[in-house]
């Protein structure tokens, strides 16, 4: 048996005298402790986040974030604080609100919406066993794409004679980001399949962020009023987002 008699030691990060165990070899007060488990835990976290950032982003956009987005002007700011209030925002859990990203080319659409997710694999809830491993991070945890790519996983399945069961996946991501909405000038068939995966998710109460170059009243006309009644219902964010490209001024 152990023998349990504390002793007064001295701590060997800070210096201060205090009560421990008399066998235990690791001379470090309480306090220090914590601190010293609360830095390694936020090395693994950053790992965490670089380790799922390089997985599920394109090349381009892994390094994205809120903390690295330049603001110049009034509606930039306006823009980022609403994405900022909406991620923030504790109810999207309960309701599965939407985010719909709209406007010119090169305004950072696509950039704010990867710093959303970033801000999800940072703040979300991980077990150890996450964070212990996280090279072996979750992929189905959240996900980027462009319509066309869940149009052509929709077109793989159907060509087999089968349902849409391949477009499963996109109905339970945690977080999903539907990019390029509209670019193809929208087919029937593009509308079809962004209901379906929408309505999924709707049904299941997850959040999509939808990003389009379409505004205003071609927007809804594009979206269809059924998508646009369900947004509303839930409180969907659209922000609008039309100033100069960020691209020609780099
Ligand atoms: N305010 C900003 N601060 C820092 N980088 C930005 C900002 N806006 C855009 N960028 C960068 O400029 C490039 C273009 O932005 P992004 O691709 O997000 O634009 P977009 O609105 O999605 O354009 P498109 O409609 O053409 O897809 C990216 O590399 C992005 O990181
Ligand atoms: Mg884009
Ligand atoms: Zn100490």
């Amino acid at each position: 048996m152990f023998d349990m008699k504390t002793i007064e030691k001295v701590c060997k990060e800070c210096g201060k005298h205090y009560q421990g165990l008399e066998h235990f070899r690791n001379n470090i007060c309480n306090e220090c402790e914590d601190i010293k488990r609360k830095k390694e835990k936020d090395i693994q976290n950053k790992r965490f986040v670089e380790e799922t950032a390089s997985t599920i982003f394109p090349k381009r956009f892994k390094d994205c974030s809120f903390d690295n987005y330049i603001i110049k002007n009034d509606e930039q700011q306006k823009a980022f604080n609403r994405v900022t209030e909406y991620i923030k925002n504790s109810d999207i859990k309960k309701s599965g609100n939407n985010l719909i990203l709209s406007g010119s080319i090169g305004t950072g659409k696509t950039h704010l919406a990867i710093a959303v997710i970033r801000y999800t694999i940072e703040h979300g809830e991980k077990t150890d066993y996450e964070l212990d491993y996280a090279q072996y991070s979750n992929p189905y945890y959240s996900k980027y794409c462009t319509i066309s790519e869940i149009i052509t996983d929709a077109r793989f399945a159907m060509s087999y004679g089968g349902d849409k069961s391949s477009l499963t996946q996109y109905y339970n991501y945690k977080w999903l980001v539907i990019d390029e909405i509209g670019r193809q000038t929208g087919s029937d068939n593009e509308q079809n399949i962004l209901f379906e995966v929408l309505n999924k998710r709707y049904n299941n109460i997850l959040p999509t962020i939808l990003i389009t170059n379409e505004t205003g009243d071609s927007l809804k006309k594009y979206l269809g009023t059924a998508l646009i009644d369900r947004m509303i219902e839930t409180g969907s964010v659209f922000v609008n987002m039309t100033w100069e490209s960020y691209r020609g001024n780099k």
